[in-house]
């Protein structure tokens, strides 16, 4: 029998998939109530769920899931049946240059998240709860040329960022076996769409061809990634929410793999004509640079557990999701203005020296 929830605590969701994950539940379940919990970091802006405002079934709380206090008052408060936990530092360039605060955020918030969660669980407040962590494939390492991850492969992390989300994820585990409680986990590939904040590959391949600025590829632009729409992955997260068993991990991911060097010829390709410039100029943005330290070479997710046990497909082709993509970025360039001002412009000022739209 599947589990109905009746009010959930979204984390993180003035983020990029928090923020697409609650436009698409909120639509999906009428009768649940929704309480996003954010701090509003650089990566959160409260424009990403601008259509929800005065919708008396979702509310916003600004603060920090390393609040104690404030987690439980919010799980108490409104009787929360599910937690499903977006909040993290999610860049991993930016772990390489400042892990300590995803050491703090991915693993440390995450423990006070799922601490609150089991007192406010054995309080019997409600019926029925749900814990759900959404991590990531990156906990799985690195691929060679062959191969996929499964469930069953080991957690094998070479950036502080996803060594923090494993640790979560083994934090998630172990109140599952100590305490019963529970818990979900679902780890998905590579995302994209709409509100994808643009220091990720896809936004800034958009951003900087529209401000005709260099296009940065690591190394040798050969390393894989596994693309999926966001939508997608939000429907994976609600499917398994509600229908999977206590204690269960699944992969979420599309099948869709693609070497960087390709998807940045593709953007450049599909942005020549929507600009009107000419075939192939914006291929001559292109710059290689330095690699990532410690880049992982190829990610490449088996979800046949989640088709298999619940029915789940992925609804976007690339084609479309991706043309989608860049045409949302093209109608929302006040979102982008906004987004990309202050902070952003320092941190690629210090990344690139200059190569800042
Ligand atoms: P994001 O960086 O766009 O958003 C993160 C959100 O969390 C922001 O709104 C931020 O303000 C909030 N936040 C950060 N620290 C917080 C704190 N201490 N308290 C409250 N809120 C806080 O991230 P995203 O790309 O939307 O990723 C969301 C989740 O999905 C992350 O856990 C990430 O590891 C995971 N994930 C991401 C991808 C991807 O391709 N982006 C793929 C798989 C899994
Ligand atoms: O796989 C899931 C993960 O995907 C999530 O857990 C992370 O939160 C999310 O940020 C993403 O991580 P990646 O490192 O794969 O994504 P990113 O967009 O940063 O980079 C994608 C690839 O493109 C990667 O091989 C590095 C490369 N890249 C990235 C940037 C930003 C470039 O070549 N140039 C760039 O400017």
């Amino acid at each position: 029998m599947s589990f109905k929830p009746t009010s959930i605590l979204v984390t993180g969701g003035a983020g990029f998939i928090g923020a697409n994950f609650i436009h698409s539940f909120v639509g999906n379940n009428p009768e649940c109530s929704v309480t996003n919990l954010d701090c509003l970091t650089y990566a959160g802006n409260l424009k990403n769920l601008a259509a929800l405002e005065g919708n008396s079934r979702f509310r916003f709380i600004k603060g920090d899931i390393g609040d104690a206090a404030l987690v439980a008052g919010i799980l108490a408060d409104h009787k929360i049946d599910a937690v499903v936990h977006f909040a993290a530092e999610s860049h991993v360039d930016r772990s390489i240059t400042g892990p300590e605060i995803f050491v703090r955020t991915n693993v440390l918030g995450t423990q006070i998240l799922l601490e609150e969660s089991r007192k406010h669980w054995q309080s019997g407040v409600v019926e029925n709860f749900r814990y759900l962590q959404i991590s990531t494939d990156e906990v799985y390492g690195s691929l060679g040329e062959t191969g996929y991850f499964t469930e069953e492969t080991p957690l094998t992390t070479n950036s502080p960022y996803s060594a923090s989300k494993a640790g979560a994820d083994l934090l998630v585990h172990a109140y599952h076996e100590t305490f019963g409680m529970p818990t979900l986990n679902t780890r998905c590939s590579n995302n994209y769409g709409p509100y994808h904040f643009p220091e990720k590959l896809i936004p800034l391949l958009i951003h900087n061809i529209i401000n005709k600025k260099p296009l940065p590829v690591y190394g040798d632009g050969l390393n894989v990634r596994d693309w999926l729409h966001v939508r997608d992955h939000a429907v994976a997260i609600e499917t398994v929410l509600k229908n999977a068993a206590p204690g269960s991990v699944y992969n979420i991911g599309g099948n869709n793999e693609w070497k960087n060097i390709d998807i940045v010829h593709l953007v450049c390709d599909e942005l020549d004509s929507r600009l009107g410039r000419d075939a192939g100029e914006n291929r001559n943005l292109i710059t290689f640079v330095k690699d990532r330290l410690g880049h992982d070479r190829r990610y490449a997710i088996d979800a046949t557990k989640l088709k298999a046990d619940l029915g789940w497909t992925p609804s976007y082709t690339f084609e479309r999701g991706i043309a989608e993509t860049i045409d949302w970025y093209l109608d929302n360039q006040e979102w982008v203005a906004e987004v990309t001002s202050g902070a952003y412009r320092e941190y690629y000022e210090k990344q690139y020296g200059g190569g800042v739209a």
